[in-house]
């Protein structure tokens, strides 16, 4: 009995260590990710050693191999690299695996590099350090650490903005290809569809290209607006969802609603009601549906999503079916119905009757 006590006790142990340094796994890739070493294995065409991958380092002085081959030991043990050890002992060679070519760059749309490097910004990061005290004071960690939720942050540091367009421009580039597949038909009689908050416009641009009878108009705020690429068929239009909507037959809304509080939200909901049409209008809300006790693909990034959004963002939270439901019925949206499609997150339609 006791053994297995202290079986159980060691293994506690153990775990503890692992979370206590959970952070190096993601700060150890977003290095990695920084010195595109996905990228110099995939332009390699195979597996290649520390000392290869130093050679091909983008630095005015010669890199530290030393320090390259111990972040490639970690991430070769967390199986994001490949690590092959020769049996002559000589240097371990590492090449990539499903979860590294993620952070491959390129044309290819599965990229989940950019959006890495935003989540691990300093600001977003740094911010987790206010927590114990936003849980006795409330408010939000991010404007206790920086002043300001990152989107003040995004509108006055050029650097932040550029990575984090980047970063949801990526995502949106992935997930569009999901959204196009899982979701048909739902596009086929709109002649005008508003991105809501819709970024640099990277998926009305895909949406349009796929349907191009679609009047599609991206809507941001003007410092997003004003670094937006020009795309056939999108019409960029700067302004406020709190103030006003464009009108369309229909509105998207990718991983907007999520950044607000469930106040907010009624507020752009109802702003989106008065933009579509009374009877044959809807909303595409495109954002985490959490699943209670989900053991799901993507359930722990849902969760770790809800958490990022409690200390980035002033108010925003992932939601489950029972509170969408809630808060589509206050923003004057009573019928809905959820597709899911092969992400982390799901198609939410809803309609103003
Ligand atoms: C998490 S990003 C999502 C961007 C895009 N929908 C996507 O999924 O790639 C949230 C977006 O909301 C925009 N936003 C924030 N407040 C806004 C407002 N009051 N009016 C319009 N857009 C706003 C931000 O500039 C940002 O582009």
């Amino acid at each position: 009995m006791e053994s297995v006590e202290g079986e159980a006790s060691l293994r506690g142990q153990a775990e503890i260590w692992k979370h206590m340094f959970a952070f190096i796994d993601s700060l150890a890739l977003k290095c990695a990710i920084e010195l595109r070493i996905p990228d110099i294995i995939h332009s390699h065409g195979g597996p290649i050693t520390s000392s290869q991958i130093a050679s091909s380092i983008d630095s005015p002085s010669s890199p530290e191999i030393s320090y390259i081959e111990r972040i490639m030991r970690l991430l070769g043990h967390k199986n994001i690299f490949a690590a092959q050890h020769p049996s002559d002992g000589g240097e371990p060679l590492y090449g990539l695996t499903h979860s590294s070519r993620w952070l491959v760059t390129g044309s290819d749309s599965n990229q989940l590099g950019p959006v890495f490097l935003v989540e691990n910004h300093p600001y977003m990061v740094n911010s987790w350090h206010f927590l114990s005290q936003c849980v006795k004071e409330g408010g939000s960690a991010i404007e206790k650490a920086f002043g300001g939720v990152y989107i003040d942050l995004a509108s006055k540091d050029q650097q932040f903005n550029k990575i984090f367009n980047e970063g949801m421009a990526c995502n949106a580039k992935f997930l569009t290809r999901e959204i196009l597949a899982g979701y048909k038909h739902g596009f086929d009689s709109l002649k005008s569809l508003v991105d809501v908050a819709g970024g640099i416009g990277g998926l009305i641009s895909e949406i349009v290209k796929s349907y191009p009878h679609i009047k599609g108009i991206n809507f941001d705020l003007p410092h997003v607006i004003t670094t937006a690429p020009v795309y056939d068929g999108v019409t960029h239009v700067s302004g406020d969802m709190f103030h006003t909507i464009p009108n369309a037959d229909a509105l998207l809304l990718k991983w907007v609603l999520h950044n607000w509080s469930d106040e907010a939200c009624v507020k752009i909901l109802k702003n989106c009601r008065k933009a579509i049409p009374e009877k044959t209008g809807k909303v595409i809300v495109i954002d985490v549906v959490l699943q209670p006790d989900g053991q799901g693909l993507f359930d722990d990034a849902g969760y770790a999503c809800d958490l990022v959004m409690m200390v980035n963002t002033a108010g925003g939270k992932e939601r489950t079916e029972l509170e969408w439901k809630k808060l589509l019925e206050e923003g004057g949206f009573p019928r809905y119905q959820i597709i899911k499609i092969p992400a982390l997150q799901s198609i939410i339609e809803a309609y103003p009757e």
